[in-house]
C-alpha cells in the first residue's frame, strides 16, 4: 500500500539520529598516545618506516614507500615507469583527477577509456580499443573498494608490453582472487587523506615488488633516504638532490596512519555488513540496482553507491532524490565530474573522445552514507524510506 510520501507533507521515514552513524574518520585516544609518542621520537622519521613495513606486510608487496599523499604516490608511480612526454597511459575517466593528471605533468598522454557499467571500473575489452605503439602504461582505479578485473588487465599489458599500475585509493583491503588490491599490478597507490578507508588525514603510501621502481620512485622525492640505499644502487647519487620533489610522509601521519592499519579489517567489516543488508532490501525495490560483487573478489566499500534506473521510475532523478532526502534519507547525486569533460585536457592538446557508455552510467549514480557505525535500525528506516518513493514512482 502506498503511503504519502514526506516530500508531499507525509511522516518521514528516517526519524533516528545519524550524527553517529556516519561519523569518519574515527580517531580517538589512540591516535591522540601515538602522536604524542612521535613527538617525543629521537628520530620523527622512523615511523615512516615502521608503517611502511606494516603496510607491506598487510598489502602483500615487496615494498611500500610512505609519501605525504595519494596524489604525490600516484605522480611518483609514473615517474618510476618512466613516462615521457608522448607516452600514452590508458586511464578511466570515472575517477578523481588525481588518477590521471600527473600523466600530464610528465607530458604524457592520458587516453580514457570506458568503464563496464556493471561495475564502473575500466572494461578491459574497451582497453584493448585504446591500446596503441606508444601505450606506455595504464592505471586502473578500484572505483568506491570494488576490484578490477585484473587477471584480464594484467593480461592484456603483458601482451601488449605495458605495465599497469593501480589506484587502490578507494579500496585498502580489497582482494582480487586472494591477492589484495595494490600489490597485483606493477606498482599500486593508496591515500591515507581523511575521507579515505584508514586515514593519516593527509598521506599515502606507493607499494611494489619491483626493487627499481622503489629506488626510481624514491630517487623523485624523498632525498634523504636516498643515502641508505645499497651503495650498488644508481640513486644513491642524487641524496643530495633528488629529482626535485618533496614527497615524504608527515611523522604523525604516519603514526595515526599506522594506529588506523589495525583497525582497518574490523572497520571495513562492519562497513560492509551495514551496507549489504542495506543493498539486499534495496535490490528488491523497483527502479534500484546494486552493485554485485562477483564471488572471486572481497571489496570494500569507500563510497555507496546505487544505480537510479529512471526508466522505471514515473521522475526524473532529482525528482526521486529529493523525495528520499525528504524522508530523512542522506542521497546526493554524484560527485566526480567526468575527466575527459574537463578543459585542462581540451587546452593541453590532449585527443578527446566522447566516452557514452561511462557518460550514462556516471549520470545514474546515487551516492548514500557508507553507514561506518550505524545499526540496523536506521538501515531498516532507510529501507522503508526507499520502498515508499520508489513503489510510489515506479511506472508498473
Ligand atoms: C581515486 C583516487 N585517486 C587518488 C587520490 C589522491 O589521494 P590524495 O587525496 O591522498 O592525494 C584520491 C583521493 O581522493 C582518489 O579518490
Amino acid at each position: 500500500m502506498s503511503q504519502k510520501l514526506a516530500i508531499d507533507g507525509g511522516t518521514k521515514a528516517v526519524t533516528l539520529d545519524q550524527t553517529k552513524a556516519n561519523r569518519w574518520p574515527p580517531l580517538g585516544e589512540e591516535e591522540f598516545t601515538a602522536v604524542k609518542r612521535v613527538m617525543q621520537m629521537p628520530d620523527f622519521y622512523e615511523e615512516a618506516y615502521t608503517l611502511e613495513e606494516k603496510f607491506k606486510d598487510y598489502i602483500g608487496s615487496r615494498y611500500a614507500l610512505a609519501h605525504n599523499n595519494g596524489t604525490a604516490a600516484i605522480h611518483a608511480a609514473f615517474f618510476a615507469l618512466g613516462i615521457s612526454p608522448g607516452d600514452e597511459v590508458i586511464t578511466p575517466s570515472y575517477t578523481y583527477w588525481a588518477t590521471c593528471m600527473p600523466i600530464l605533468a610528465w607530458g604524457g598522454i592520458p587516453v580514457f577509456a570506458e568503464v563496464d557499467p556493471e561495475t564502473c571500473n575500466i572494461d578491459p575489452e574497451d582497453i584493448k580499443r585504446r591500446i596503441t605503439p606508444r601505450t606506455k602504461a595504464i592505471i586502473v582505479v578500484h572505483l568506491w573498494g570494488l576490484p578490477c578485473e585484473m587477471n584480464e588487465i594484467i593480461k592484456i599489458a603483458r601482451r601488449y608490453n605495458f605495465k599497469v599500475i593501480e589506484d587502490a585509493a578507494h579500496a585498502h583491503g580489497a582482494e582480487y582472487k586472494g591477492k589484495k588490491v595494490g600489490a597485483i599490478g606493477d606498482i599500486g597507490c593508496f591515500s591515507f587523506q581523511a575521507s579515505k578507508l584508514m586515514v593519516g588525514i593527509e598521506a599515502g603510501m606507493l607499494v611494489t615488488n619491483s626493487q627499481g621502481y622503489y629506488e626510481r620512485a624514491m630517487a623523485l622525492g624523498h632525498y634523504r633516504r636516498l643515502n641508505n640505499l645499497p651503495s650498488e644502487s644508481f640513486y644513491r647519487r642524487y641524496y643530495a638532490t633528488c629529482f626535485g620533489f618533496k614527497y615524504r610522509i608527515h611523522p604523525l601521519a604516519a603514526g595515526i596512519a599506522r594506529v588506523q592499519l589495525k583497525h582497518l579489517d574490523e572497520r571495513s567489516r562492519k562497513r560492509n555488513e551495514n551496507i549489504e543488508y542495506l543493498d539486499a532490501r534495496l535490490d528488491t525495490l523497483p527502479g534500484i540496482k546494486t552493485f554485485k560483487t562477483p564471488s572471486y573478489m572481497k571489496r570494500v566499500y569507500y563510497q555507496h553507491e546505487v544505480v537510479l534506473e529512471e526508466e522505471k521510475l514515473k521522475v526524473s532523478k532529482d525528482r526521486f532524490i529529493e523525495a528520499v532526502r525528504a524522508e530523512g534519507v542522506k542521497a546526493s547525486g554524484e560527485r566526480y565530474p567526468l575527466q575527459h569533460q574537463q578543459p585542462i585536457y581540451k587546452e593541453k592538446g590532449i585527443p578527446l573522445g566522447e566516452l557514452p557508455i561511462t557518460e550514462k552510467i556516471r549520470d545514474k549514480m546515487l551516492s548514500l552514507p557508507t553507514f561506518p557505525q550505524a545499526n540496523f535500525d536506521l538501515l531498516d528506516q532507510y529501507a522503508e524510506a526507499f520502498r515508499k518513493v520508489a513503489t510510489a514512482y515506479a511506472k508498473y
